[in-house]
C-alpha cells in the first residue's frame, strides 16, 4: 500500500494514527511549503480552527497546484475554503476519526484530475511529430496541424493558415467534424481574395485562435471553433492552443531552412557547372541535359530519391575539374598529343578533389572521380573494370557518351538519337555496362526521358 506524506499546518487535528498516513506539522506557510517540496508531500492539512487562514490555503494552492490542500473547517467555513482552493473538506468533530479518508479520497480525486489534464493535453503534443515534413512540403504540415488541433481541443472546424514567404499566396489547411469521419480541405489564395474564402458553418460559436509562429517570425494563424451552442473553450485549451501553434511553427520553419539550402546548392551547382561550360560554346546545356539522362537511368536502376539527385548534382558537376585545364588543349580542333592527353584525363580526379573540398556527398565525389572508368577496364583514372566502377559512374558514362554523340563536338557533327543508341548498343559490354544501356534504351523507349534535353 502506497504510504501518503501530509503536511499539517498548525496545531491541527490529532488525528488516529494509520499506517497508509505519515503526518509532519509545520508551524508557518514557509516551513509547509519547505516541507511540501523536500519531503515531497502528497497533502496539506490546514486546519481553521487552530493556527490555519484561509490565506494560508489559497497561498498553499497556488503556489502546490500539484498538491491537494484539505481543510479542516465548521461547516458554515466550508463554501469559503472550497472557494480558497480546498480539495477536501472534513468538520472539526470528525476530524479524528476521518482526516485520513478525507486526505486519501482529496489525493486519489486529485491524481485522477490532473491525470485526466494531462492526458488532454499531451496527446495533442505528442500527435506533433505526425508533423515533420519527409517531403519538404508545407501542405503536409498544415494540414496535419489543422487536424491535430482539432482533435485535441475537441473542435468541430479547425484551420491552419500560413502565409507563403516566397508568393503573396495563403495555404489553408481545414479540418472539420467531429468524429472518425473528419474532412480535410487544403487551398491556396492570395490575401486579398480571403474574404472569398468560405464562411464556417460554425459561425457564432465559440471560437479560439493563436498565432502560429515563433518568437518575431510570424507565419499565420491557428484557428479552432465549436458549433453554435457548443461549451465554450477554457484557458487551458488556449494554452495549448498558443503551444500548437509555436511547436507547429517549427516544421515549417525547417521546410522554409531547407528550401532556402536547397536553392543556395542549386545557386552553387549552376555556378560551377557554368564555369566548366565556358570553355565551349558547343557545351552549353551538356551538363544539365547529361543529368537529366542519368536521372533517367538512374530511376530505372532503382535508385531511391537521395541517390536521383546525388545522380543529378554528379551529372551537373562531372567535368567541374576541366576547370583546372587549359583552353588550348580543350579547344584543340585535332587530336591531342600523347601528353595533351594525359592533362585531359587528370579532369577527372581534379574534379573529385575540388567536389570534396568544397563538401559534396561522398557518391558525387566518387563517381565524377570515376566517369571514364570502361566497363572493359580501359578507362582512367583507376582502370577499375566491370562492377568494380561504381554503379553511380558506370551510369554517368552512358549519359555523357549519348550526349556528346547526340549534341556533336566541334570536331564531330551530332548523331541522331537511333544512330547514338546503336552506338551505346555496339559498346554495351565494352565501354559500357550492359545494365546502364538497358535502362537508357527502355528509358527512351518508355518516354521517361525529358523532351526538353532532346531537343536542346
Ligand atoms: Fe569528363
Amino acid at each position: 500500500m502506497e504510504r501518503l506524506r501530509c503536511v499539517v499546518v498548525g496545531a491541527g487535528p490529532s488525528p488516529a494514527p494509520e499506517e497508509d498516513l505519515e503526518y509532519r506539522s509545520a508551524s508557518t506557510n514557509a516551513e509547509a511549503e519547505a516541507l511540501v517540496v523536500g519531503w515531497e508531500a502528497d497533502a496539506v492539512v490546514v486546519d481553521l480552527s487552530s493556527a490555519g487562514s484561509l490565506d494560508t490555503v489559497a497561498d498553499l494552492a497556488t503556489a502546490h497546484p500539484e498538491v491537494p490542500v484539505v481543510v479542516v473547517a465548521p461547516l458554515d467555513a466550508m463554501p469559503e475554503a472550497v472557494r480558497h482552493g480546498a480539495c477536501g473538506l472534513v468538520r472539526p468533530e470528525a476530524a479524528r476519526a476521518g482526516l485520513g479518508r478525507a486526505v486519501r479520497d482529496a489525493v486519489a480525486r486529485h491524481r485522477r484530475v490532473r491525470e485526466a489534464l494531462q492526458r488532454a493535453v499531451l496527446r495533442p503534443l505528442v500527435r506533433l511529430r505526425e508533423l515533420i515534413p519527409s517531403d519538404g512540403n508545407p501542405e503536409g504540415v498544415l494540414r496535419r496541424l489543422a487536424e491535430v488541433a482539432r482533435a485535441g481541443l475537441g473542435a468541430d472546424r479547425a484551420a491552419a493558415v500560413a502565409l507563403d514567404p516566397r508568393a503573396p499566396d495563403l495555404a489553408v489547411a481545414l479540418a472539420e467534424g467531429r468524429s472518425a469521419a473528419v474532412r480535410e480541405r487544403f487551398w491556396t489564395l492570395v490575401p486579398q481574395r480571403l474574404a472569398d474564402a468560405e464562411p464556417p458553418p460554425a459561425q457564432g460559436g465559440p471560437v479560439l485562435t493563436a498565432t502560429l509562429g515563433v518568437a518575431d517570425q510570424t507565419l499565420g494563424a491557428l484557428t479552432v471553433a465549436r458549433a453554435l451552442g457548443r461549451r465554450g473553450f477554457d484557458p487551458v485549451q488556449q494554452e495549448l492552443l498558443d503551444v500548437l501553434g509555436i511547436l507547429g511553427a517549427l516544421p515549417l520553419l525547417q521546410v522554409e531552412l531547407l528550401r532556402e539550402l536547397r536553392r543556395s546548392n542549386q545557386n552553387l551547382i549552376d555556378a560551377l557547372a557554368y564555369a566548366c561550360e565556358l570553355h565551349e560554346a558547343s557545351l552549353r546545356g551538356h551538363s544539365e541535359r547529361l543529368a537529366s539522362y542519368a536521372v533517367a537511368i538512374g530511376r530505372r536502376l532503382g535508385f531511391g530519391d537521395g541517390a536521383l539527385e546525388n545522380l543529378r548534382v554528379a551529372g551537373m558537376l562531372h567535368d567541374v575539374g576541366k576547370i583546372g585545364i587549359s583552353d588550348r588543349i580543350l579547344l584543340k580542333p585535332g587530336p591531342l598529343t600523347p601528353e595533351e592527353y594525359e592533362a585531359v584525363k587528370r579532369h577527372a580526379a581534379m574534379g573529385a578533389e575540388i567536389l570534396s573540398a568544397a563538401g559534396f556527398p561522398e557518391d558525387v565525389v566518387r563517381w565524377v572521380l570515376h566517369h571514364h572508368e570502361r566497363w572493359d577496364g580501359r578507362g582512367y583514372p583507376a582502370s577499375l573494370r566491370g562492377e568494380d566502377i561504381p554503379l553511380g559512374a558506370r551510369v554517368l558514362a552512358v549519359a555523357d557518351a549519348y550526349e556528346v554523340m547526340t549534341t556533336g563536338r566541334v570536331y564531330r557533327g551530332p548523331l541522331l538519337p537511333g544512330q547514338a543508341l546503336e552506338e551505346l548498343e555496339r559498346e554495351r559490354g565494352r565501354q559500357f555496362d550492359p545494365q546502364a544501356v538497358d535502362a537508357f534504351r527502355d528509358a527512351l523507349a518508355g518516354g521517361e526521358v525529358r523532351r526538353d534535353s532532346l531537343d536542346a
